[in-house]
């Protein structure tokens, strides 16, 4: 079959239907698109309906998850001009051969290595490609090939553990019976929103705004002044809104705010920190109708509760009479999304002190940061201070609750004397989870998880794992580099400080299960992995402990 598709828009001039065009085979069948300077992905995605290759920092070439093969090789389609494939054959998710694709979907699905899925499918391409150009392929192998990939939620342990499953020659035994219908359930408390489990997510089915838009719909993007710029193309809105591409810098990631003078026995500074969320915020809308939600199978760890996409789809659908997609690129959500408020705490023994928590122009009320905080810490004193910088949300995952928890295990466990590696902390969250974390000197981390009936055993590992290492990124990796006047300047998915799958220590975790009510294991390992990591690492006073080592 020959499919030839046009850009439909008479402008801008760079979208005339004069460009030449580009023939290759895709999934088996010959394509031709109109090439007028636009990306292999751009084509797959906006041209040829091809949705599992998704876009998480295009064209940045840093998360892997536009990662497809040309030829036989993985590559990633964002930084690959679609002249460049002339001729050639570029075979997506959709197009690996049935059997494959359901084995490495069976095995991602078995191990919980894909929550939101985003990431995913081109994990998949990529490790399926490594699997055939080597008939033995060793965990260090995987590992190495991970590098070119991102992925937050699950802390890598489960996706080394599908690659060992589907790479394995001799058949894998049968599972237990696994009830998905549960698995749901529990990765819905875990996530904070509905959720779905099963191979069409690690398919790349999660349902995510970008991919569920009709194809005809007009797409908006940020004018990088509040405003939004739509045209007939993804790539048409990007070339006239004058899209900034991100950028990494010599900056150092800083402390915003002091301690405040006293006689502490700890204390602690942070730093802007990203959620990290590899979706960036998508939404559509049909005119008087509903806004497509940002969130698809994730809760985004708190970071699209107040995303702009869906109020701007529902006013340019009415606007315009038209279905409106409106995307948002990496570094639009890196550049005005909230972070977490960095904080500055000196607390003494007795649990008094002063945290100064930072609220930046713009932001909203940190009445839930504070509140959280004093949960735990009810006789410390509180100061907001103004200071330059992205938008902050005390909202996001664990937001103050976190810091309070770590700063009060820390104080518990100076007292006993107990600091350093290896040392057990016991955390129970707001909602009634309890963890036990260790951090050994190697980097091992041990969880032991009680958070109510089980539902499915793989899910809450998976969704624990996760948490762990998001906790302990905070702890020695995580923070975005501003500049004198507050501006976002490193605008690339890899400044966030986000650990690469190499580096990722071993995670075990080690249920103990209640059959209490069901909360999120994921919370309680969000106070307890980090308080268990600054132990290890002796308390040093600025988080990241280790920006370098990531
Ligand atoms: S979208 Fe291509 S590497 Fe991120
Ligand atoms: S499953 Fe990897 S980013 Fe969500």
């Amino acid at each position: 079959m020959r499919l030839l598709v046009q850009l439909t828009s008479p402008s801008p001039a760079s979208e005339t239907p004069t460009a030449p065009s580009v023939t290759f085979t895709l999934d088996g069948e010959t394509v031709e698109v109109a090439d007028d300077g636009i990306s292999l992905l751009e084509a797959l995605r906006d041209l040829l309906g091809k949705k599992t290759p998704k876009d998480g920092c295009s064209p940045q070439g840093q998360c892997g998850c536009c990662t497809v093969w040309v030829d036989d090789a993985a590559r990633v389609a964002c930084v690959t001009p679609v002249r460049r494939v002339a001729g050639r054959r570029v075979t997506t998710l959709d197009g690996l051969d049935p059997a494959e694709r359901r084995r490495w979907a069976e095995a991602f699905t078995a191990t919980g290595a894909s929550q939101c899925g985003f990431c995913t499918p081109g994990i998949i391409m990529r490790l399926a490609a490594l699997g055939r150009r080597k008939p033995v392929v060793d965990e260090g192998d995987v590992r190495t090939a991970l590098l070119a990939h991102l992925c937050r939620c699950t802390g890598w342990c489960s996706v080394l553990e599908a690659a060992r499953r589907a790479y394995q020659t001799t058949a894998v035994p049968p599972d237990a019976p696994r009830d998905l219908v549960a698995a749901a359930r529990r990765a819905g408390i875990e996530g904070a929103t509905d959720q779905s489990v099963g191979p069409h997510v690690a398919l790349g089915g999660g349902g995510f705004a970008e991919d569920t838009a009709p194809a005809d719909a007009l797409v908006a993007v940020p004018d990088g002044h509040g405003g939004w710029v739509v045209a007939e193309s993804l790539a048409g809105a990007r070339a006239r809104a004058g899209k900034v591409q991100g950028r990494n810098s010599t900056v150092a990631v800083g402390h915003p705010l002091a301690v405040a003078p006293g006689p502490w026995d700890l204390e602690l500074r942070t730093t802007f920190t990203e959620p990290g969320y590899l979706e960036p915020d998508a939404s559509w809308c049909e005119p008087g109708g509903t806004a497509a939600s940002p969130l698809a199978n994730g809760g985004a760890f708190g970071g699209k509760r107040a995303s702009p996409v869906t109020d701007a789809a529902r006013r340019l659908a009415d606007e315009y009479g038209r279905c409106v997609r409106v995307v948002m690129a990496r570094e639009d959500v890196v550049g005005t999304r909230p972070k977490r408020p960095p904080m500055a705490a000196g607390v003494g023994h007795d649990g008094r002190g002063v945290v100064r928590v930072a609220r930046t122009p713009g932001s909203g009320t940190l009445d839930d940061w504070v509140g959280a905080l004093r949960q735990v810490l009810p006789e410390v004193t509180v100061e907001e201070v103004v200071v330059p910088g992205p938008p902050v949300d005390g909202g996001l995952r664990g937001a103050g609750w976190v810091e309070a928890t770590v700063l009060a295990a820390a104080l518990d466990a100076r007292r006993g004397g107990r600091v350093g590696p290896g040392q057990e902390v016991t955390v129970v969250s707001r909602q009634g989870g309890r963890v036990t974390a260790a951090v050994a000197a190697d980097g091992a981390v041990t969880l032991r998880v009680a958070a109510g009936t089980v539902l499915d055993e793989v899910v809450l590992r998976s969704y624990a794992v996760g948490a762990a290492h998001q906790a302990l990124g905070w702890v020695r990796s995580e923070g975005v580099a501003v500049d004198p006047d507050g501006a976002v300047v490193d605008l690339t998915i890899r400044s966030f400080g986000t650990r690469r799958a190499r580096y990722r220590p071993t995670v075990v975790v080690v249920g103990v299960f209640d059959g209490g009510p069901r909360v999120a294991a994921a919370a309680a390992v969000g106070g307890g992995g980090p308080a268990a990591a600054w132990l290890a690492a002796g308390l040093p006073p600025d988080w990241p402990v280790d920006r370098g080592g990531r």
